[in-house]
């Protein structure tokens, strides 16, 4: 299926041929996407209409960072995490931090985990750099994230006294509330706004995602442009809704997880996020399409075979990257099948051969072709797989923009440290 832009998704191999009875169910859903009035839907409007002064404020501040450090540390988890890091990923060099270019800051993560080993190491890894801090939270209160930022701040004040790190720690946070909004106003930080009615894991496009984005150097107006593009195509908005109740259809058949697979490295973190724009949207009141992603051909070589033979629950997802950024020839020496060949065919015979395999093995298979990695492109994306999440999660008949489920662990967690 063309969508009008430069994505191909293929759903010829899903198995699934009639999608009408879901006809009603998607008219209902694109009428509650829509209406302005669905609360956390912000996203919908937002390429069309963004704040284009915040834009500017914020590449200006990603120049100010860019200027200034040699390894920029983002801390935030989730929804104040992923959709930042599948960009920085999908768009930078892939060994970025190890070859360093003047004029780019090393870009790392911190706050996701609870590790004291990850956060040791990383201190020991920033020793000698010139540190910039960017704390994103909405709440303020995210046990990660409330860790790794105390600590890294309190690196940078003994590194550079308190009015320095100040200038130093940028904040996106809750315009009004949370104690985050408190010290970000106390001290001065340099600060961007969470907005309101746009839930973590679709706010990639807000300054959650941007500012960390722009530090990479990468070009966000490109970015939004590309969301712009796709939230104009009468053709991907059909094309989402097309998948939306593909899925829907495949999961009312029994298969219930979704394997997100991607050829290309870069992409590992897009896949990630997609996990959590799922897993969070449709995974409640009992229901919800599991997930999953796995890294070919790497992941192969340890889940091809249930790929092939195993339990049939589950249905793919192909994210194929036509014209990968860069390629290279592979030499004589690696027998006469390969030689010659650039390293990028292989890998394109190789989504060929295992598509193929799968489809005698009877795995519905779903294929969106990506003319390249581009910051457009990634803009494209985000905009269409939100839309067809937020679809699919009312065809499932859950809200897809709420979480209630999300706190549990962190009441008894607490309960846990109150014990210690
Ligand atoms: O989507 C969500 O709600 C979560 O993933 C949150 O983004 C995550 O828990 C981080 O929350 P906060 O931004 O409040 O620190």
């Amino acid at each position: 299926m063309k969508n009008g832009l430069q994505m191909n998704f293929d759903m010829a191999l899903a198995g699934v041929r009639e999608t009408g009875v879901y006809q009603e169910g998607l008219i209902a859903a694109k009428e509650k996407l829509h209406s302005g009035k669905t609360d956390f839907t912000g996203w919908v409007d937002l390429p069309s209409e963004y704040n284009r002064e915040e834009i500017r404020r914020i590449a200006e501040t990603a120049e100010e960072i860019r200027g200034k450090c040699s390894a920029f540390i983002v801390i935030g988890i989730g929804g104040s995490y992923l959709g930042a890091r599948a960009a920085v990923e999908m768009l930078s060099h892939s060994f970025a931090r190890e070859i360093g270019k003047a004029g780019a800051p090393k870009i790392y993560f911190a706050g996701m985990n609870i590790s004291g080993t990850y956060h040791a190491e990383l201190m020991d890894t920033i020793e000698r750099e010139e540190v910039c801090l960017c704390v994103i939270s909405k709440s303020g209160t995210t046990t990660e994230c409330s860790i790794a930022f105390a600590l890294l701040k309190d690196a940078l004040i003994k590194k550079y006294g308190k009015e320095e790190a100040a200038r130093r720690i940028y904040a996106v946070t809750d315009a009004k509330r949370g104690v985050l909004r408190e010290e970000t106003d106390r001290e001065g930080y340099t600060s961007f706004v969470v907005p309101d009615d746009i839930g973590g894991r679709y706010s990639v496009l807000t300054p959650v995602g941007l500012l960390p984005i722009a530090a990479a150097g990468i070009q966000i107006e490109e970015m939004l442009e590309g969301a712009r593009e796709a939230q104009a195509s009468a053709e991907l908005m059909e094309t989402a809704e097309t998948y939306a109740a593909t899925r829907n259809a495949l999961f009312n058949k029994g298969k219930v997880i979704e394997i997100f697979e991607a050829y290309e490295p870069r992409l590992q973190y897009f896949t990630e996020w997609l996990k959590q724009l799922f897993g969070e949207s449709e995974g409640k009141d009992g229901r919800g399409l599991f997930p999953a992603a796995l890294q070919l051909s790497t992941d192969l070589h340890s889940m091809g075979q249930f790929l092939q033979q195993g339990n049939p629950i589950f249905f793919e997802t192909v994210l194929n990257v036509k014209n990968p950024p860069k390629d290279v020839t592979v030499p004589e020496d690696a027998g006469a099948l390969l030689a010659g060949k650039s390293m990028n065919q292989v890998n394109q015979a190789a989504v060929a051969g295992v598509m193929e395999a799968h489809r005698k093995a009877g795995v519905p298979i779903l294929k969106l072709d990506l003319p390249e990695l581009s910051p457009r492109i990634f803009g494209q994306l985000v905009y269409f797989f939100e839309t067809a999440c937020g679809l699919s999660g009312y065809l499932m008949g859950v809200d897809p923009f709420n979480q209630p489920g999300v706190e549990s662990y962190k009441e008894e967690m607490r309960a846990e440290l109150s014990r210690l």
